[in-house]
Order: C-alpha cells, then structure tokens, then sequence
C-alpha cells in the first residue's frame, strides 16, 4: 500500500529529535504532514518491548520512519561495538514487531553506508550489498542495521508488509555531533580547526594517513529522500541515498582548513585508523525508482556548517 499524501496521515519518527531527525521533521512539514508523533528518548525507549508495543497498538500510526540509533564517530564505534551492536539491532527489530502487530502501513527504515563489505567495488550498488563482510571497527554497527533490511523483507514475504530500506551515506550539516568524543569526521575537523583558529594554535592533528575517500550527504537532502521514498517507493530492494561525489580525507582537511581560516598546519597521525578505504555511491537507484537527486553543494553546505558552528554551535 502506497501512504500517497501525507496530511491528515498519522507519521511515527523515531530519533525524531537527533541530527538527522530534525531535517526529517522540517521535510515533513514541508509537504503537509500535519500529524507527527515525535516520541523523545526519554519519553519512549525503543528498546523496551513492552512500550513500544503499547505505544504503536495506542497511537496506531500510518506510517513510521525509523531513524533512531546510537551512533558515532570510529572511536565511539571502537569503544562500544557490544552497544553498537545490540542497541540498534533490538530498536529496529522490537519496532517492526510491535508496527506489525499494530497494522502500521509502511515502515521506512534508515540504515547506513556502514553495511557495505569493506572492499565493495566503487561506486556501491545496493547488489553488492552482501559480497562481503564490513570495516572491521564499525562492522558491529553496520551488521546490526543491515539484519533490518533482511526483517523488512521477510516481513513483507510472510505479511504483507510495506517496508522500505534506505541506505545514506556520511551526512553532514548544522545541529550535527560536535561532540569529539562521539563526532564524525566533518564536524570533528570543523571544531579542531576553529578551536586552534582562536586558540592560535600552531597545528592540528588528523587522524589516518588521509588516503581513504569519502562521500558526504548534506543532512537536509537525506531527509528530502527519505521523504521522497516514504511517498513513493514501496519496493523491497534497498536504496542507497548520496551524491556520488567523492574526497579523500586530505583533500577534504584541506577544504576545511581553507574555510575556517585556519592557517596552522595540519600533522596526520597513521598511528589512528583510517577506516574503510573508499566510500562512494551508486545513486540511480533512488533517481529511477522515487526521483531522488542531492541538490544542496558540498562547498556551500561546508560553509553552512561551519558558520553554524562558529554562530550557534560553540
Ligand atoms: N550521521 C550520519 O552520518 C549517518 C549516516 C548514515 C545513516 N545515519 C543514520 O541516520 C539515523 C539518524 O542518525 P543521526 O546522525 O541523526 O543520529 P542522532 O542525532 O544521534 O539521532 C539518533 C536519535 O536516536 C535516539 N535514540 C537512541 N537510542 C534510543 C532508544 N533506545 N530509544 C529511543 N530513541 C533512541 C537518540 O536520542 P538520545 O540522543 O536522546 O539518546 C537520538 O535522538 C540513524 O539511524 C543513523 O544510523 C546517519
């Protein structure tokens, strides 16, 4: 069953209030949904069954859109692979029990470019998915999620249910995690090189050699896409949701540099992970299936950011 128009529709966001949840919501709203349950962690903790089964056969919502996760940086996936692991297998896996019990329509559920084998050839097609095993220091985390798609599929074998996988790649952009503890690379670099800005910091380190690439999403196109497929993709094949546009990691360091006016030097630091090797999308999927393309550029959605950071953020 296709949702069609959103208004009037009761639309379940899980994370709703997280980094990407917040440009989800605004996408929402954007294109008249009017009725948004939007559960706080604190308010509905996914991994409790019980809750969350009362919650769905009380609220009996058209539509969910999963986004809730613990998530982070290598070093927090390093630190807490058991976390990583049964946190985000167990919130997906109890939701969509619990939307099965409660009839819920459709169910979109937000995985992660953490999925793919560690040596996929690029750029990743969403049938290369199972070719091999994950990078290592966030295989835990990628397996936990990918084990949704394969429940999304059986549930739609077995019930009849209309689940949706979407696969985005690194997102970036304003309210993201600042947090070094926790941080991804962009916002990661965009702190330490404002902070040596101000500080008058000589240099900074990176951590890696800076050979491995990436591909960076900004967060309010994801949740353009994501709304996109909530509307109008109903199929069971996963979609990747990205720009097919990829930086090594100096290159990307160097941006950045340039864009914060930092004129320090910047030390990389081999003795700290590099990561996966390459990342890099395939995107005709979601352009064929639900017209979805990336419209926002990644210099000016750096610039955003960082002016984000610098105005609000610190
Ligand atoms: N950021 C990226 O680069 C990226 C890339 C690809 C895919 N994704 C996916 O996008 C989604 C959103 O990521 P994000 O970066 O926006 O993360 P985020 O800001 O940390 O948002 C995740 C949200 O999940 C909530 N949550 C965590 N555990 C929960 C639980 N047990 N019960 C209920 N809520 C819980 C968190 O609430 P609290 O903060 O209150 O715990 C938070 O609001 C995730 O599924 C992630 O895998 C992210």
């Amino acid at each position: 069953m296709s949702l069609g128009t959103l208004t009037d529709r009761t639309i379940l966001v899980t994370g709703g209030h997280g980094f990407l949840g917040s440009f989800v919501v605004e996408a929402l709203r954007a294109r008249g949904a009017n009725r948004l349950l939007l559960p706080r962690h604190s308010e509905l903790d996914l991994l409790d069954r019980d809750r969350v089964r009362q919650t769905l056969l009380a609220e009996r919502p058209d539509a969910i859109i999963h986004l809730a996760a613990v998530v982070g940086g290598i070093g927090a996936n390093r630190r807490h692979p058991g976390k990583f692991f049964y946190e985000n297998l167990v919130m997906g896996v109890e939701l969509l029990e619990a939307a099965r019990l409660a009839g819920v329509g459709k169910i979109v559920t937000v995985g992660t470019i953490c999925a793919y084998p560690k040596f996929t050839p690029v750029p990743f097609k969403e049938d290369d998915l199972w070719i091999g095993y994950p990078e290592e220091t966030n295989a835990p985390y990628g397996i936990a999620k990918k084990a949704l798609l394969v429940m999304g599929q059986a549930y739609r074998q077995e019930y009849g249910q209309n689940a949706v996988y979407l696969l985005p790649v690194n997102l970036y952009g304003p309210r993201d995690d600042f947090d070094p503890s926790t941080s991804h690379v962009i916002p990661a670099l965009i702190r330490k090189m404002v902070d040596a800005r101000r500080a008058g910091q000589p240099e900074v380190e990176v951590w890696g050699d800076g050979s491995p690439s990436r591909e960076f999403l900004h967060a309010r196109d994801a949740a353009r896409g994501i709304v996109m497929a909530l509307e109008g993709y109903d199929d069971p094949e996963p979609v990747n949701l990205g720009t097919s546009q990829e930086i090594t990691i100096k290159d990307l360091a160097e941006l950045i540099q340039r864009l914060t006016g930092y004129e320090g030097r910047l030390v990389w630091n081999p003795d700290q992970p590099n990561g996966q090797p390459r990342r890099c999308l395939d995107t005709s999927r979601a352009a064929e299936r639900f017209g979805f393309r990336a419209e926002i550029g990644f210099e000016a959605g750096l610039r955003e950011t960082i002016a984000w950071w610098e105005s609000e953020g610190t």
